[in-house]
């Protein structure tokens, strides 16, 4: 292949190189572009740009495929638990056990929250959305750990805010969804793994023995593997672009949670299980529902993606681990059958078919997050405690290759220049 992509504008030709990936994706390099022939791309919503080059997490979206630093989503999914796939997008490799243990044992020395950070969950309503609280809070660890401000701060001081917020991030949540119920705050506990602990700070009570439920602590460590990275999306890029001004990780990690909490992204799966609930209250079939789809009237939730044109494999082993969670728990949710319906009707539909529309990582995550017994709020949160070791991993990788600030450029199609008009004289 020619090393080389040729380019004629306005009876000229220019060369820009042309990048290969390791699993063959090939790019033209347009660095120079603009220097030397005056012109930008346009790509809005970036359906063709690649932003950096990362060797975190490879995805395939025609042929369904995903893997994190080479190991494929469905064998982590199996296999591992979800500190040792954070040690992996974090720093590059699966940690030996010995790697594990010390990793483990940090993360639990810095899961309390200062206790100065109660009075900030005080000030918010109770009807608060937990994804503002999270937010709020993991920006507010600025002013607790100053010190992550300094972009230049030492490798270890830059390690230890990857601990704190690991380690902090699950009590965040938490203790936000405890402080909105006028529930009392449940300490962490160091005898617990990283899931268990998160569980027992949500659903113990001082007053009672907490007893963790295998079922319950093997579903959610799966979900969280599922989510914990996916390369350049909406919320990974925010981290990136926020962290490429040299902004701390806090702050960084705090505008990827906004980014995660829209509609169209991570807040996909706490849509979902509205639109089933409603489907179900509103006694209207499958078919009339796929019907106002094809309209336009509304989405199909948790259906479509901008890279998957195939089967999103997170999606695929969801709906497997769906079936088999509410079997074990003995929970039986009359939405699970609306959405597969929908699955069915909307595969077989020429609507979806064509537009190569498939179910994705949140049609069914919600159904099991409401199994566990989290309310409809919380499933976003659980995509952010589970997306953050990709959020650190890819903010790290920025940092340590020194990328330089991103700052898109525009084609201007606004007034050109006119003089200023007296506030009298305007009408
Ligand atoms: N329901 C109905 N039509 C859809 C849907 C859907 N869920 N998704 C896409 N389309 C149609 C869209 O109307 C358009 O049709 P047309 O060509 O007639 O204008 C065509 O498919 C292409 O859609 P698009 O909006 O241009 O595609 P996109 O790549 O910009 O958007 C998406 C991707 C995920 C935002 C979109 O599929 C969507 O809104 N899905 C529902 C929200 C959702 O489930 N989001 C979670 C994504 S996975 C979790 C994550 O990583 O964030």
């Amino acid at each position: 292949m020619s090393q080389d992509a040729e380019i004629i504008l306005e009876g000229k030709s220019y060369k820009f190189p042309i990048v290969v990936g390791s699993e063959g994706e090939k790019a033209i390099d347009i660095g120079k572009l603009r220097d030397v022939t005056g012109y930008i791309t346009l790509d809005t919503g970036y359906k063709n740009t690649g932003a950096t080059k990362s060797a975190i997490t490879f995805l395939d979206g025609e042929q369904g495929v995903l893997r994190y630093r080479g190991y494929p989503i469905e064998e982590l999914a199996e296999k591992a638990s979800f500190l040792e796939v954070s040690y992996l997008l974090i720093y590059g490799e699966l940690p030996t056990e010995a790697q594990l243990d010390a990793f483990r044992k940090r993360i639990t020395r810095h899961t309390n929250l200062h206790e100065d950070i109660k009075k900030i969950f005080d000030g918010f309503p109770s009807t608060a959305h937990p994804m503002g609280v999270l937010s709020s809070v993991v920006s507010a660890l600025t002013a607790f750990y100053p010190g992550a401000i300094n972009p230049n701060s030492s490798d270890d001081e830059e390690d230890l805010t990857v601990v704190r917020l690991m380690a902090k991030l699950p009590t965040i949540a938490a203790w936000s969804y405890r402080n909105s119920k006028g529930q009392p705050l449940m300490y962490p506990k160091n005898k617990y793994g990283y899931v268990e602990n998160f569980l027992y700070m949500m659903f113990a009570t001082p007053n009672e023995d907490y007893e963790l439920d295998p079922i319950v602590v093997s579903a959610l460590n799966k979900l969280l593997i599922l989510h914990a990275d996916h390369e350049q999306n909406c919320s990974t890029s925010t981290v990136r672009i926020v962290g490429s001004a040299k902004a701390s990780l806090y702050s960084s990690v705090a505008a990827g949670i906004n980014a995660l909490w829209g509609p169209l992204h991570g807040g996909a799966n706490q849509e979902v299980i509205e639109m089933l609930d409603e489907i179900q209250a509103s006694g209207i079939s499958t078919k009339e529902y796929i019907e106002k789809v094809k309209n336009k009237t509304v989405r199909l939730m948790g259906f479509g993606h901008r890279v998957y044109k195939n089967f999103d494999p997170r999606a695929k082993i969801i709906k497997k681990a769906c079936d088999d969670i509410l079997n074990n728990l003995g929970v039986k949710d009359p939405v699970l059958e609306i959405a597969k319906e929908l699955e069915q009707a909307a595969l077989s539909d020429p609507y979806f078919v064509e537009r190569k529309l498939y179910p994705n990582v949140d049609f069914y995550s919600g159904i099991i997050y409401r199994a566990l017994g989290l309310q409809t709020d919380l499933f976003t949160v659980m995509f952010a405690l589970g997306r953050l070791p990709g959020w650190i991993g890819q903010w790290k990788e920025l940092r340590d290759a020194n990328e330089p600030i991103g700052r898109p450029r525009q084609v201007y199609t606004g007034y050109n220049n006119r003089p200023y008009v007296d506030i009298q004289q305007r009408g």
